[in-house]
């Protein structure tokens, strides 16, 4: 029985711990058997020099084939510790040496360290016999010195703790003599030294003990029953002291493995002998059957090569009378092909970023056969045509590596399916598929669906209504992939674009947050910037161009004659003027552009309907016929103008005409009614001064010229063209020349839109002028149009004639 006091203080002797080699990143530990859980069998990062902390490099202990996991590690401080009890005797029996393998795995990069702890036997088992008392019986005519086997004591430990020697307990008749078998094993012999006399004494019982070499010395006894025969008898004998046999493993139970035979030179129940295994019984024993009678020994249990190679068996033969002898029995197992590899994944970076460059190692693969020799040769790929290849590593390991560049936008997992095949005849083989996820990595910036973006809105749309919507994809992941959209800072007509429009971060609509003039611009640029969320986060911008289109939003302005105009600023028609003579023309200007411009002038009411016609699109207004004496002196005209819009605007004014020759009935007419009283009395005073003065002053003159008696005619004073005062032009057409705060550009548009188109230019620059001089023609040099039309070049010479109206 093992003694659990002794086998502490025996540790403390033991606890002589070895690093043997760490060599190749290899280290061997050296420890006494059935240390306690926790114990530290020694400092694991300090022998192989680690200098990074082992939590980061996710280090773990792991095993060789499906063996168990005796030791663990302590991530702080880097100790090897024992995690389950190690009992030298159930892991390796009798075997001289007891390594326990066990590995340390480290990731990032991968690395495999290989931990042999080899486990030292302690004194934790006595010697022990099969039976407590052994029945043996002695012919009374055996002479001195003959010897008589005796069975062996068994102990589990091995070496020095093994069975060293017997002792017998004194008596008269018998001395024991210790013998060595060849393969070391001891056994005790009694050798008569005194003869017996069956008379003298029928029967007696010696006391053996067997004793181990551990310290303290563990033994065990067993009680000799020596009975003294008349009879004459021999001992059976094997024929052989060592038998030797080869059997196939997964020999199924019942297969005749040999037969043992011995010879007893007596006859009837002294010659009849019976086979038995000399052994304590255990597992292995239970292996074979041994008949006792035929000698024939045959299977009887599993017989696996890969638990045990090879059996040797203790055999014994004993007659009738108790009287054996001993022979050895080694059955050696013969491998079979009969375990298909097996393939661990012993470490694996899953998922794998998918910007790791190729060659990078992602797994450590270790594939195991746990038969032997060829039917252990293994060779080991991939099935898939993946970007991944194996690459063997020590001893039966592999790394899995990368052999291109991944992209998870393409591919965003892998099934790896490795395959084993082993050399045996059939060759077995296995698969194991690794599931590998290739993580996101932010690589993709967010893209527009469309180059750039284009926007058409009329003017005037109310404020929070949709303009457009730009949309940019990103095949990340998540928020990799999460497009975020936002308006780049940018103008306006020299506002922030961020006071007219604002778009939806989420769904890149974009609303107006105010309308637009057409009249101030007519497009304008902004840019989006789609932003994923990443980090750090990618970005793409797109240009959207806004086109405003023109609602017939403004009313023509009529800029001559003024539309709160009076009576008392009359046209002059002279009495003479002919049919299809100008007499006057109405301007007018429409801030819109194309149709929403295009002027048409008509008369609506007048004094007198078949004497004045107007120019549809010119607001030119003619006499249509010779001016005659009856009519009336006074015409009034009602003009409309309206523009071409859709839902046409119109603006009225009245032109007034006065028909007359004489400039004094001009002046009566022009003359002011509403004059007060007071300058009416210094009117008429001055009136009467100056009739005195000129009487006084003709009376001479007449005196001295009184030879000169000719009067003259009077003449027409004038001249009929029509004087528009430049007070009548808005402020905008006088600045043209100047500083103007509109943009030329734009003026000259205003300009075009204008009904009557030859005349457009002559607005600016005959009006500027307070009297049109007649018949005369301006010539405008290239540059001083530049100016109107902005840059543009090569622009021609213009030249305008001013008709003269009469
Ligand atoms: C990998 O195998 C799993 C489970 O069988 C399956 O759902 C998945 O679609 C496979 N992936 C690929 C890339 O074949
Ligand atoms: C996004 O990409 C970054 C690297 O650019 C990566 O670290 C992160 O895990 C990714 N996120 C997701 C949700 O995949
Ligand atoms: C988009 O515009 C912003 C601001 O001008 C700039 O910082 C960014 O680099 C641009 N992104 C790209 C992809 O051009």
């Amino acid at each position: 029985m093992p003694n659990n006091r002794d086998a502490m203080d025996y540790r403390g002797l033991y606890l002589i711990v070895l690093v043997v080699h760490s060599v190749y990143g290899d280290v061997s530990y050296s420890i006494p058997e059935e240390m306690k859980r926790g114990s530290v069998i020694g400092n694991i990062a300090k022998d192989l020099g680690f200098t990074f902390r082992l939590s980061d490099r996710k280090a773990r202990i792991d095993t060789e084939d499906d063996n168990d996991r005796y030791c663990s590690i302590d991530l702080t401080t880097g100790d090897l510790i024992v995690a389950k009890r190690m009992d030298r005797e159930s892991l390796c029996a009798k075997k001289p040496s007891c390594v326990v393998q066990q590995e340390l795995i480290l990731e990032n990069p991968l690395e495999l360290h290989r931990i042999s702890v080899r486990v030292n036997d302690i004194n934790d088992n006595a010697p022990q016999f099969k039976e407590d008392l052994q029945k043996i019986e002695i012919g009374e005519q055996a002479v001195k010195g003959a010897r008589f086997p005796l069975d062996e004591a068994h102990d589990a430990d091995i070496a020095e703790n093994a069975v060293q020697s017997y002792t017998l307990e004194p008596n008269e008749h018998f001395t024991l003599q210790v013998k060595t078998k060849g393969n070391g094993r001891k056994y005790g012999e009694l050798v008569l030294h005194n003869e017996l006399d069956r008379e003298d004494k029928q029967e007696m019982t010696l006391l053996i003990s067997a004793v181990d070499g551990g310290s303290p010395q563990r033994s065990g006894t067993v009680a000799i029953h020596v009975t003294v025969l008349d009879a004459n008898d021999n001992a059976p004998v094997f024929s052989q002291a060592v038998y030797q046999a080869s059997l196939p493993e997964n020999s199924p139970v019942d297969t005749l493995v040999m037969t043992v035979r011995a010879s007893d030179s007596d006859e009837g129940i002294n010659g009849e002998i019976v086979y038995g295994f000399d052994h304590v019984s255990d597992e292995k024993g239970n292996a074979f059957s041994l008949n006792p009678t035929t000698g024939e020994i045959r299977v009887a249990g599993s017989i696996d090569y890969e638990k045990e190679s090879s059996y040797e068996l203790q055999i014994s033969a004993k007659d009738g009378l108790g009287l054996g002898s001993y022979a050895s029995l080694i059955i050696d197992i013969v491998d079979v092909n009969d375990n298909a590899p097996v393939i661990h994944q012993k470490s694996l970076s899953n998922p794998i970023p998918e910007d790791v460059l190729a060659g990078t190692e992602v797994g450590i693969i270790n594939v195991q056969d746990r038969d032997s020799q060829n039917n252990r040769q293994v060779r080991c790929f991939i099935q898939e045509n993946v970007p991944f290849k194996l690459i063997p590593s020590i001893k039966n390991y592999y790394s899995l590596v990368t052999t291109s560049t991944l992209d998870r936008e393409l591919v965003s997992d892998y099934n790896i399916t490795i395959r084993a095949t082993d050399e045996g005849t059939p060759p077995l083989s296995s698969s194991k598929t690794i599931h590998l996820t290739v993580a996101d990595v932010n690589d993709n910036p967010p893209m527009f669906d469309e180059p750039s973006y284009s926007a058409y809105v009329t003017e005037n749309i109310k404020p929070g209504s949709t303009l457009c919507s730009v949309t940019a994809g990103d095949p990340d992941w998540r928020q990799n992939g999460t497009v975020v959209y936002s308006l780049l800072p940018g103008e306006v007509n020299s506002s922030p674009v961020s006071l007219y429009l604002s778009v939806n971060r989420d769904t890149g609509v974009i609303h107006t947050l105010k309308s637009f003039d057409y009249e101030l611009f007519r497009s304008f640029k902004f840019q989006v910037m789609a932003r994923d969320n990443g980090s750090p986060p990618l970005s793409s911008n797109v240009t959207v161009s806004v086109f405003i289109t023109d609602v017939n939003d403004n009313t023509p302005q009529i800029l001559y004659p003024t539309p709160e105009g009076d009576a008392f600023k009359s046209e002059l028609v002279p009495m003479v003027t002919h049919g299809g003579s100008l007499v006057s023309k109405v301007i007018a200007v429409d801030g819109d552009s194309g149709q929403n411009a295009w002027l048409s002038y008509h008369i609506i009411k007048s004094t007198d309907p078949g004497l004045f016609s107007i120019g549809l699109h010119s607001g030119e207004i003619r006499t249509q016929r010779d001016i005659s004496e009856t009519d009336s002196m006074k015409q009034n005209l009602v003009v409309s103008v309206k523009d071409n819009g859709p839902s046409p605007l119109s603006a009225t004014c009245v032109v007034y005409f006065l028909i007359s020759d004489n400039l004094a009935e001009v002046a009566e007419f022009n003359h002011h009614p509403h004059e007060d009283s007071d300058s009416k009395v210094t009117f008429y005073l001055i009136i009467a001064l100056v009739c005195i003065s000129t009487f006084f002053l003709t009376f001479i003159v007449l005196m001295l010229s009184v030879r000169f008696c000719r009067s003259r005619k009077p003449r027409l004073l004038f001249d009929g063209a029509v004087a528009i005062p430049s007070a009548y032009l808005p402020p905008n057409y006088a600045e043209v020349d100047g500083m103007g705060t509109l943009r030329s550009a734009y003026n000259y548009d205003a300009y075009l839109t204008t009904g009557s188109r030859t005349s457009d230019f002559k607005f600016v620059e005959s009006y500027n002028g307070n009297t049109m001089p007649a018949d005369q023609t301006l010539r405008k040099s290239p540059t001083d149009f530049a100016e109107i039309f902005g840059d543009s070049e090569g622009t021609p010479e213009v030249s305008m004639t001013v008709t003269p109206l009469i």
